[in-house]
């Protein structure tokens, strides 16, 4: 079933191929679908396109459905094109040519636009939940490990002294960072493009402005035109956030996997995060980090991925745009998926005590030595000098005590302050504003 059927035949090869994967992936849009089109025709009523009565039959048949999408139990039947032609086709089972009446003054085009943005809004709402519960359990074990030192490193040679604190805090502060630019894509995604038809509007006097506020958008996408080219940039925003948090999850994951290593010996997982070999008795081996990496890493392709399909198009419509939905549609559910599993390896990490009692890490005192002179009067190149020549002789002994007190130190983490700036950032999201409006279309 196709909403353009006039009559004609389509060959079913090309049929198939240029439904592609939507059957399946418009199934996640279904709600949004659904309540789009309670947004278009409460707009369509009051503009007198709609009368009353078929809105009041139309209203309680969207309502079910959108309920029935919600508890995942809607399908797109084979044969049918894409999410647009399963919800009109079912309407106009249940109410006859009251429902072909849905689709005046619009157009599939800004159908998916909106289906999108919606679904990206709900999607991002759900991925700062996750990253909120990521930091904080981050901030937890930087706290509770602030004490535990461990080597720094710089060219992977011993450098400095570091400490779990700052190691778990460090991860904690690079995701403000990430929700800082999946901000960015937020304002991108939360501006209405209903009502701009197939990218060039309507001679119906749509009300672009009830649409707006029904759906609880921030904005309107104004230009006819430019609200279609938001078709792959949104995503390409979106994509370019979640590829951030996937470089700190990625790192993140090196990181446990060389501290887990013996050679480093620095954290342990419990036996039940760590899989086995089939042939060698003793290991306990890190997939779970390992496959972070992995996964997190071909996260980061996304935002070129998406550019690979978009960059050499003209503005207006092209079925291009739907391939997108492909990549995007995925790597949403990867990225929320990742998020939650690092989460849990993190929680789970133990920290090995007394790391830097091994004679190996000696050398990362040697500034703190440099240092102490310096507090007492040697200039520093000297102190750096007298130093370097103790070492070379083997006659260097590392001082007991470290002191770093400074704003983002070892001895003075600013857990607080990051925590605060992170929840500044989460405070800019009009989530509630989003779900209120959603909830009143839809109940
Ligand atoms: N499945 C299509 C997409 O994702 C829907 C829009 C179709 N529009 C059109 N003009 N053929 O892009």
């Amino acid at each position: 079933m196709k909403l353009w059927d006039k009559g004609g035949n389509t060959n079913k090869k090309i049929e198939e191929f240029t439904t592609g994967k939507d059957r399946e992936l418009d199934t996640d849009l279904a709600a949004w679908d659904i309540a789009g089109t309670i947004a278009h025709i409460t707009m369509l009523k009051k503009t007198e396109l709609l009368s009353q009565s078929d809105y009041d039959q139309l209203i309680p048949e969207l309502k079910t459905l959108y309920k029935r999408a919600v508890k995942g139990e809607f399908i797109i039947e084979e044969g049918v094109e894409d999410i647009h032609s399963q919800v009109e086709m079912l309407l106009t089972q249940k109410l006859g040519d009251i429902g072909k009446k849905v689709h005046s003054g619009r157009s599939r085009n800004d159908q998916v636009l909106l289906d999108l943005r919606l679904y990206t809004r709900e999607e991002i709402k759900n991925i700062t939940t996750l990253t909120k519960t990521f930091f904080n359990t981050l901030q937890q074990k930087s706290e509770k490990h602030k004490d535990d030192l461990l080597p720094g490193y710089t060219h992977l040679q011993v450098a400095m002294p570091s400490s779990f604190g700052l190691w778990f805090g460090a991860y904690a502060e690079s995701l403000t960072d990430d929700m800082h630019l999946l901000y960015a894509a937020w304002t991108t995604a939360n501006q209405n493009p209903l009502g701009t038809a197939a990218g060039y509007g309507s001679s119906f006097p749509l009300d672009r402005e009830l649409t707006t506020k029904l759906l609880g958008f921030d904005e309107m996408s104004y230009n006819v035109i430019y609200a279609q080219m938001g078709r792959g940039k949104t995503e390409r925003n979106v994509a370019m956030a979640i590829a951030s948090i996937a470089s700190t999850i990625s790192k993140f994951a090196m990181d446990a996997c060389l501290y887990m290593s013996q050679n480093f010996a620095f954290i342990s997982l419990p036996d039940e995060l760590t899989t086995g070999s089939s042939i060698m008795p003793h290991k306990k081996n890190p997939d779970i980090f390992e496959l972070l990496r992995a996964k997190c890493n071909r996260l980061q392709a996304l935002p070129q991925d998406i550019m690979m399909i978009t960059s050499n198009l003209p503005s207006g419509y092209f079925r291009d745009l739907q391939l997108i939905k492909e990549l995007y549609i995925p790597a949403l559910k990867e990225i929320k998926s990742c998020i939650e599993i690092a989460e849990f390896g993190a929680k789970n990490i133990i920290v090995t005590k007394d790391i830097m009692k091994n004679p190996a890490y000696k050398y990362a005192f040697s500034v703190e030595e440099v240092n102490n002179r310096v507090i007492k009067g040697v200039p520093f190149r000297e102190a750096y000098r007298e130093v370097g020549k103790e070492i070379e002789k083997g006659e260097f002994k590392a001082p007991s005590n470290i002191s770093h007190t400074h704003h983002g130190s070892i001895g003075n983490l600013c857990n607080k302050e990051i925590s605060k700036k992170m929840d500044n950032i989460l405070n800019q999201f009009s989530f509630n504003k989003m779900e209120k409006a959603i909830n009143s279309l839809i109940t």
